[in-house]
């Protein structure tokens, strides 16, 4: 099959397209016939070589959601038969005509979606159900700042905390991006370049400040999160793009009872990733059948220029979702 290959740690360059053979699948885990592939920021990482995948993934195959038609289902499956369309999370090996998937990790896809849209779907959305829902606990009536709002981890976020009732407001880095922000239902955007997100958001919020904050930026943007925190608030990391160290009020945590938590989502094992996929069967899966949460696509590329897929995510110029079309 063809399959894109980190050939090396470096520039887009290095993804290559090649020949490897088929995966093979485990009882428990199915075969799907690729359609599309999203496109997602730890990609990027683990093409730098910053990002090793976890044990049991593939060294150098990117892809982390897929979507296409099962071809095969292992002898334990119960959930899925042949032909079945369906998105899926995946710990690595997504950029590639065939992958090999635990069945838990799979969800239909929603039939008003084609298998572009569905494919954009899954990193972000188990993402965001298990870092904003479980992990940060936001409640409906809650107060939720999102960094990087037009991120594909952003628009996923502010779609689905509208969607359960919070006030959202999120950064991001150009008016254009804040528009866009704001016409998904964000209740105010920031730019982050021209305003401090600290002083907004004590504004909007008569210093009282958020519930939750969902955070991609770690670094210098730590302490302000901290200190835009109301009482019990939670701020969880998801990545930290301006740096791993930082200097804290340990003060805030104590004073305002906060908690500060985070996660990383490829290293869990299949029954955690699972139980995420119940979730948002539960609670997701039916807004995305009545268009009140709806992917957002920026652009699409074949399989084989995964390389300027990669370009336009490091440029930072998308909104939204990048997809590599496989068939
Ligand atoms: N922990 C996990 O399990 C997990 C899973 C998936 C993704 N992630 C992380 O989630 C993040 C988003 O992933 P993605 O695939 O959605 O990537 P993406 O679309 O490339 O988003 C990255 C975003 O960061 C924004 N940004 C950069 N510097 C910023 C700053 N100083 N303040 C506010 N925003 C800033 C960029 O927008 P601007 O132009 O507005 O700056 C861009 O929208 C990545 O950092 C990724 O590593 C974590």
């Amino acid at each position: 099959m063809k399959t894109i290959v980190i050939t090396q740690a470096g520039a887009p360059e290095v993804l290559q397209l090649q020949d490897r053979p088929q995966p093979a699948i485990l009882p428990t885990e199915v075969l799907i016939k690729v359609a599309a592939a999203g496109v997602n920021r730890p990609d990027v990482l683990q093409r730098k070589g910053n990002y090793p995948p976890p044990a049991g993934a593939s060294a150098d195959v990117p892809g982390l959601e897929v979507a296409g038609t099962i071809l095969e289902a292992g002898a334990d499956c119960t959930q899925w038969k042949v032909g079945d369309k369906v998105c899926a999370l995946v710990s690595g090996a997504g950029y590639a005509e065939y992958c090999a998937v635990p069945e838990g990790q799979c969800l239909p896809v929603p039939e008003n979606l084609s298998l572009i849209e569905a494919a954009s779907l899954p990193e972000t959305y188990f993402t965001v159900w298990s870092n904003v829902f479980d992990r940060g606990r936001l409640q409906p009536g809650e107060r939720l700042l999102i960094h990087g709002g037009s991120s594909g981890i952003g628009v996923a976020a502010i779609q689905l905390a509208k969607a359960w009732g919070a006030t959202v407001y999120v950064t991001a880095g150009s008016d254009v991006k804040c528009a866009f922000c704001e016409k998904l239902g964000a209740d105010q955007a920031i730019h982050y370049k021209t305003e401090s997100f600290k002083d907004v958001v004590k504004q909007l919020t008569q210093k009282k400040g958020v519930d939750v904050i969902l955070d991609m930026i770690g670094g210098d943007y730590t302490p302000d999160n901290l200190e835009v925190l109301r009482e019990e608030g939670r701020l969880v990391l998801i990545n930290f793009m301006k740096g791993d160290e930082t200097t804290i009020k340990l003060s805030h945590i104590m004073r305002k009872r906060l908690t500060v938590t985070g996660s990383t989502l490829r290293p869990r094992d299949a029954a955690f990733k699972a139980a995420i996929a119940s979730q948002l069967k539960k609670y997701v899966w039916p807004w995305l059948g009545t268009g009140k949460v709806k992917p957002v696509i920026h652009s699409t590329f074949p399989l084989a220029e995964a390389a300027a897929a990669h370009r336009l995510m490091e440029s930072s110029e998308h909104i939204g979702k990048i997809v590599l079309v496989v068939e």
